[in-house]
């Protein structure tokens, strides 16, 4: 994704911060306004990206607080239990180990960590996974256990997923998908996604789903928009909130642990 080598401008953290994120990252410190097509902000509530905005009207900056995220999202429950979220990768049936196979902001992946859940947060865009290693090191200093239960693996799901060990319970996919109109994300993170990463490719999202159902040994959950098309037919249970759709699909080869994801 990254076609010129992206600059750092300090946009509220001050020389010291700015510096010691350009070394960190290896980034030239650039005088604002930056390169349009898209930089990295040092701001004073951490490393951000900014690019221009999907509709190519003005720009639009994002920063990613997994605790924040956890705390917010953790707190949001449907019909008085856990959020739907935890429901469908199954924390109410003792599921402990999920890998967040499309962590993108890590939005999703806080969420489970802050209800207990260890995480393995897997980014392949370099700008996403360098947003999540931040938040990541922001946590680590101000909450250190809930960062104990977070890791981030850097690359592609593709090739990432068939080589932990040992296997996670479960395996959680959010892609970016073909279709316009999802509404599952902020508006915000949203447009992030399309405008930095582009749509998804259909045949990679069921290629993933079918090696994500080969490497989970409970279950795999594909979030959805409310409505659309599942990914695949299969999905044995299928959780919907007002604004996302969870569909549950159980291993491609059960286990003995393999509960009833309903
Ligand atoms: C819609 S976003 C996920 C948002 C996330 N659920 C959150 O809470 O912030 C999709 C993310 O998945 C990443 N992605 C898509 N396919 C991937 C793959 N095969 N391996 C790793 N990351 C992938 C994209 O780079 C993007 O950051």
């Amino acid at each position: 994704m990254r076609a010129a080598p992206l600059t750092l401008i300090d946009a509220g953290a001050g020389p010291d911060a700015t510096s010691r994120l350009a070394a960190r990252l290896d980034l030239q410190i650039a005088e604002p306004p930056g390169d349009p097509a898209g930089s990295y902000l040092a701001t004073a509530n951490g490393l951000g990206f900014r690019c221009p905005r999907e509709s190519g009207d003005g720009t639009l900056t994002v920063v990613s607080d997994l605790l924040a995220a956890g705390d917010r999202r953790g707190a949001v429950r449907v019909g008085g239990g856990l959020p739907l979220l935890a429901r469908a990768v199954g924390l109410d049936r003792d599921v402990r180990t999920v890998v967040d196979a499309t962590a993108g902001l890590g939005r999703d992946a806080a969420t489970l960590v802050a209800l207990g859940a260890t995480v393995t947060l897997i980014e392949r865009d370099p700008v996403l996974a360098d947003l999540l290693e931040d938040a990541l090191l922001r946590a680590q200093a101000a909450a250190p256990e809930f960062a104990a239960r977070a890791n981030l693996r850097r690359g592609d799901a593709l090739a990432l997923l068939a080589e932990l060990t040992p296997a996670p319970d479960v395996i959680l996919l959010d892609p970016m998908f073909p279709e316009r109109g999802k509404r599952a994300l902020p508006k915000q993170d949203l447009q992030l996604f399309r405008a930095w990463l582009g749509p998804g490719d259909a045949g990679e999202i069921v290629e993933l789903l079918e090696l994500a159902r080969s490497c989970a040994r409970r279950r795999v959950v594909v979030k959805r928009p409310p409505r659309v098309k599942p990914v695949a037919p299969g999905a044995v249970a299928c959780l919907e909130g007002p604004r996302v759709r969870f569909d549950v699909y159980a291993p491609a080869t059960p286990t003995t642990r393999n509960a009833n994801p309903t």
